[in-house]
């Protein structure tokens, strides 16, 4: 089948017939053609033909505000009035971008010095990476050129963020990761813990296994490691108590920088403006994006310490200038609405909210503890993931051909709960603006999810997951 099997014109062919869509089957595509969504409700989105969905990741984990803000409407429209654009280079600026540079350096979660802006999650960590290749540079380390990140970690598409991520199928064929790159475990504990092993002793052996990685690369030659405070792409997987404690000191032994990448945790999502204030990580670079406009327009923003500040001096003393830059760095539209998103966030008490609602959330997702398909529910504040496994007791996975995870997604959005499913783990990061009401229509739908997906495994004989 091909575009021609839509009806001819209709969006969907015309889609079809003209649109390459990220991380899709494009062969698949071809046939079932897009899902369109026409509108945003709220912490709903409603579809061409009418129907209304849940999104329990908030789109991308973004929409932190909901799907349609009139007050950031407002925002781009005054400012595009006002100044629709002028760039930040050789010295030039805009209110807008001042007002947000100062805002996110009162909010840090560790003391910074300066930020840049860019436009979205992969452009803010290529350049947090090359900000780590010209400290190193600048403080007379220029070996320090290698990269840890994290096998399952998720950075964004650009060619140093997608090699600094541990996910193979988005390095494949595209040359890469660049050869700098290594990586290191993934913190799963639930996954990756050994009989009877503490989260905390699970901590210790992973910055060991950290520290010998750095030392048979050899110390000389590690500039930077960059880490999700919380991994979403991987599955909605919060660290284990002890981690980045445990991870700093390896990294402060070895004079390696380290980025943490707040892209997803940023803004209050796990019950604390930063991913790092709640997993007691202290990064030299901070990159956030997403929820820093509530997903309204695409902007992001690399936050650095005075450390690495006052080599990027040294380095425009040398060089001449700082020589980098994108056109749309401190676009004042999309910084007049990240600043009116942060001003909202304020008003609303957004870490507050999250921590109020985090116990209904958190407690209504490990209610599914009981569920025969479901191994292990953690997460913090509005962040969760949900692992399901063939046999709780040995936690035996299901044998991933019987794609028990895409089943679930299939029954959740015949229901209207449009649910991030990665193998089998299920990742929930809700717009913050939910309600207890919304809580429970995402419990709802998850349940009847679940009941149908046992079901189904239950006559076709394949509950013991062998496949
Ligand atoms: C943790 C993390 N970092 C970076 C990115 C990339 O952001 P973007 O898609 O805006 O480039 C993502 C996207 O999901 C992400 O989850």
């Amino acid at each position: 089948m091909t575009a021609l099997a839509f009806r001819p014109n209709s969006p969907h062919a015309r889609d079809v017939a003209s649109m390459v869509h990220p991380q899709t089957n494009l062969r698949l595509h071809e046939t079932t053609g897009p899902a369109i969504m026409s509108r945003g409700a709220g912490v709903h989105v409603v579809d061409d033909e009418g129907r209304r969905f849940f999104d329990s990741t908030a789109g991308l984990w973004c929409a932190s505000l909901g799907f349609n803000v009139e007050r950031l409407a407002n925002a781009a429209y005054e400012q595009m009035r006002t100044l629709g654009y002028y760039h930040t280079y050789r010295h030039s600026s805009n209110s807008s971008s001042i007002d947000l540079a100062e805002r996110l350096l009162a909010i840090a979660p560790v003391p910074m010095a300066r930020v840049l802006f860019q436009c979205s999650g992969s452009e803010a960590n290529d350049v947090a990476i090359k900000l780590a290749w010209y400290y190193q540079n600048a403080v007379g380390r220029p070996e320090k050129t290698k990269v840890i990140g994290r096998r399952m970690g998720y950075h964004g598409s650009t060619i140093a963020a997608v090699s600094a991520s541990g996910k193979a199928d988005m390095q494949a064929d595209f040359n890469l990761p660049l050869p700098m790159f290594r990586h290191t475990d993934t913190p799963h504990y639930y996954r990756g813990h050994e009989d009877g092993e503490s989260e905390e002793a699970y901590s210790e052996r992973l910055a060991a296994n950290l520290e010998r990685l750095i030392e048979e690369e050899g110390p000389e030659t590690v500039g930077a490691f960059i880490a999700e405070p919380a991994m979403g792409a991987a599955g909605a997987i919060s660290p284990p108590r002890g981690y980045f404690e445990r991870i700093q000191e390896v990294l402060d032994r070895h004079e390696v920088l380290f980025i943490a990448d707040e892209v997803i945790c940023g803004f209050g999502r796990t019950g604390n403006m930063w991913g790092s204030e709640t997993y007691g990580a202290r990064p030299d670079i901070v990159t956030c994006a997403k929820a820093l406009s509530g997903a309204h327009l695409p902007i992001s923003a690399v936050l650095v310490n005075a450390k690495v500040y006052e080599a990027m001096l040294d380095e425009s003393d040398k060089q001449g200038a700082f020589a980098h830059g994108f056109t749309h760095s401190g676009h004042p539209v999309t910084t007049a609405v990240a600043l009116e998103t942060l001003k909202i966030y304020e008003e609303m008490d957004v870490v507050g909210r999250v921590r109020a609602l985090a116990p209904v959330f958190q407690g209504r997702l490990r209610a599914f503890l009981d569920h025969p398909l479901v191994g292990d529910v953690r997460g913090d504040g509005l962040f969760a993931g949900i692992e399901l496994v063939a046999d709780k007791a040995t936690r035996r996975p299901f044998d991933p051909a019987l794609g028990v995870g895409a089943r679930v997604g299939r029954h959740a959005r015949a229901n209207g709960l449009i649910q991030r499913v990665v193998g089998d783990r299920l990742a929930f990061a809700p717009p913050l603006v939910i309600t207890e009401a919304h809580v429970e229509e995402l419990g709802a739908k998850l349940g009847a999810a679940l009941d149908a997906t046992l079901d189904e495994l239950s006559e076709q004989d394949l509950r013991a997951g062998q496949g």
